[in-house]
Order: structure tokens, then sequence, then C-alpha cells
């Protein structure tokens, strides 16, 4: 996914500057701004055990599934209700099950009733955020989701791999610039296709992880785990409002929603990471409460917080340092059509060894 802030190409950065810190005793491994859930699931692919956690309810969704499910799915429980799944082999059935809801007939649902042109045409602003078929499909597909959940048909990690691959699956077919901040006025040429349900990549491995859906500073003082990577926001963009009808997807609750965008309300999930006025406090009570050996923070020059004032907050922990690397920018698609200053900008990967 396209996401702000994502770690996607810092990946291969991250592990050579974090394995030159840590000692090679580190077994655990807690990301928690885990956002796509990316980094989580290097280090898992690395042997780790890992601990993510992040506010917003999808993200829990992408990280309960790429993190927390690490056993083959066998969807036992849905073989009597579609034909043909119990002669598939067992690693291949969770494939077989998303062909079969990228087959089912569309609903018009709370997508397609509030989301695509077709169910919004009447307001004052009628909505585009997807095609009028793309919008059913969405509907069809989480409604059958959540129905067989209901039904006991699907098993706790078969319905977040199937939320998941719905999460990953619809972003590629939302028109608009990247964020859902906005919508275009056009349909544009990748959000015309139909959408196909496609399966979420499973990580299979021998060990429990563990993932949260919470404010981080409310866990921090419980979360024992050698290494503590933070991934914060770095400046005031809300990720509930940029991501709000992933949110909706993921909780599918049929939400108050309102103004232009459709959105629902995130009073409980506001960033302190993204007030300039709190966000020092914040990272001090943070730092200050982690019962890590090792503290990592991505951080770039152009955050709320400055050098000094990260500098500042981790030594008080102990031995400092820092890796820098030139980036790529944040960029919506080609069609929005923004000026920028520069670019790249330099991300920082900040470290403390904690002296207890
Ligand atoms: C920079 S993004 C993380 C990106 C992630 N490392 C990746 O590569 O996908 C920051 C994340 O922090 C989450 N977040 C913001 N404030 C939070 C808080 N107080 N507690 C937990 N998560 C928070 C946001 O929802 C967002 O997903």
């Amino acid at each position: 996914m396209n996401y702000i802030g994502s770690k996607l190409s810092l990946l291969e950065f991250l592990e050579a500057s974090i394995t030159e810190v840590v000692d090679n005793d580190c077994d655990s491994f807690c990301d928690l701004f885990a956002g796509t859930g990316i980094v989580g699931t290097h280090f898992k692919k690395r042997g780790y055990k890992i601990i993510a956690n992040d506010i917003q309810y999808y993200s829990y969704v992408l990280n309960r599934h790429y993190i927390g499910n690490h056993k083959v799915l066998n969807f036992n429980s849905l073989v009597a209700e579609i034909s043909g799944l119990g002669n598939i082999e067992t690693k291949n059935r969770k494939d077989f099950v998303c062909d079969y809801l990228s087959n089912i007939e569309g609903i018009e649902g709370f997508i397609y009733e509030n989301y695509c042109l077709g169910g919004t045409k009447d307001n004052d602003q009628p909505r585009l955020y997807f095609t009028d078929e793309n919008g059913k499909r969405c509907d069809a597909i989480r409604q059958k989701i959540e129905e067989w959940k209901i039904k006991d048909l699907i098993n706790d990690d078969e319905y977040y791999f199937l939320v998941t691959s719905l999460i990953e699956s619809i972003d590629k077919y939302a028109n608009t610039a990247s964020v859902y901040g906005a919508y275009l006025k056009k349909i544009k040429k990748t959000a015309q296709n139909d959408l196909i349900l496609k399966p979420a990549e499973l990580i299979i491995n021998d060990q429990d992880h563990v993932v949260f859906n919470t404010d981080i500073n409310s866990i921090i003082g419980k979360i024992n785990g050698d290494i503590l990577y933070l991934d914060p926001p770095y400046n005031h963009r809300q990720y509930a409002t940029n991501y709000h009808l992933l949110e909706t997807i993921a909780k599918y609750d049929n939400p108050n929603i309102y103004g232009k965008t459709g959105l629902r309300d995130y009073s409980k999930q506001k960033s302190l990471y993204c007030s300039r006025r709190q966000v020092f406090n914040a990272f001090r009570d943070l730092i200050l409460k982690a019962k890590s050996r090792y503290i990592f923070l991505s951080y770039n020059n152009e955050g709320l917080m400055s050098l000094d004032d990260i500098k500042e907050i981790m030594s008080l922990r102990g031995k400092y340092g820092y890796f820098t690397k030139e980036y790529n920018r944040f960029k919506a698609d080609r069609s929005e059509n923004r000026a920028y200053a520069a670019d790249t900008t330099t991300e920082y990967l900040h470290y403390v060894i904690c002296n207890n």
C-alpha cells in the first residue's frame, strides 16, 4: 500500500543499522507505530518474535494478519459452504476463497451508498471514491466475510486474512491521488478496473506474535521486548483522516459521517505525535516509560520535533547515536500537481542503548 511514511524502501537501511547496534542475543522486536506492518513483517521473516501496535483499526487488521497469522489457513468450516473448496490442497485454499469472493454479485451497501456516484448523486456534493461497480463489490465481499464470521464458518485468523486482502485490494482501485483526504473529480484509469480480491501474503513461522490496537503511550509500560522500533507520524497529517475509508471498510460499522469527504468521528484517534504543541511531551513520556534494551526512532529532518529535541530526550536513557539516509519524499501520484521544495529529505534512524 502507498502509505504515508511507509518504510518499504528503507528496510535494508533499517536492518543494516539496527544490526550494527544490537547484540545478537536479541529475539523480540516491537513495532508500535506499525502502519502497514511492513517493518514488523521484515523482522518476522528474520526470525524475531514481533509485538505490533497501531491506533488505527485498519492497521490492526493488517498487522493481525501479516504479523499475528503464522500458520496455514485451512478454511475447514467453509468446505460445506463453497463447492469445490474441499478438493483444494490446504495451502491453496485461501486463494480459492478469494477467487470465490471476487465473483460474488455486488450489493448496494454502505460504501456504495456513501462513497460512490450512484449512491450520492442526489447529495449536494456527490462522492467519487470508487466506481459504482467496485463500491458494490466491496460491500458484497465485506458483508460476506462478516456473515461467515458470525456463522462461525471462519475463525479469527481466516477473518483477518480476508479483511486484510480486501483492504489491500480495494486501495488499488481508489479514485484518489493517494490518500482518502480527497477524491478525484473524474474516475482515473486504475480505478476503472473491476475489483479483484488478491490474497494477502501469509508468512508462516513457528513463533507466536502479539498485536495491539491502542494509543502507544497507554501500553508502552507493559511491553517487554529487546528492540523497540518507533515510527511515529512526522507532521500534522492525521492518519485517521487520510485513511478514513479504510477504517470504515475494516470496521464496517455504518458510522455517522460528515463533510465533503464523508469523514467518520476520529476524536479518539487524534495523534499527539501530529501536534507541534504536544509531541515533545508525548515522546518524552514514551521514552521514559519504555522497557526495551534498545530504542530506535525513524524521523526525518522536516518533522515536528527538532534533532536537538530528539537527542535531548533519547539521551535521558543512555548512549545516543543516529544513522542517516537520503530518501525520496512521499508523493501523491502524478494526477496531483503539487510543487515540492525538494525531491529528497534526510531520513534519520536515531537510537539509544538503554542503561536500564
Ligand atoms: C509513519 S506511520 C508508520 C509507518 C509504518 N512504519 C510502515 O512502514 O507502514 C505512523 C503510524 O503511527 C500510527 N499512530 C499515530 N499516533 C499513534 C499513537 N498515539 N499510538 C499508536 N499509533 C499511532 C498511525 O496510525 C500510523 O499508522
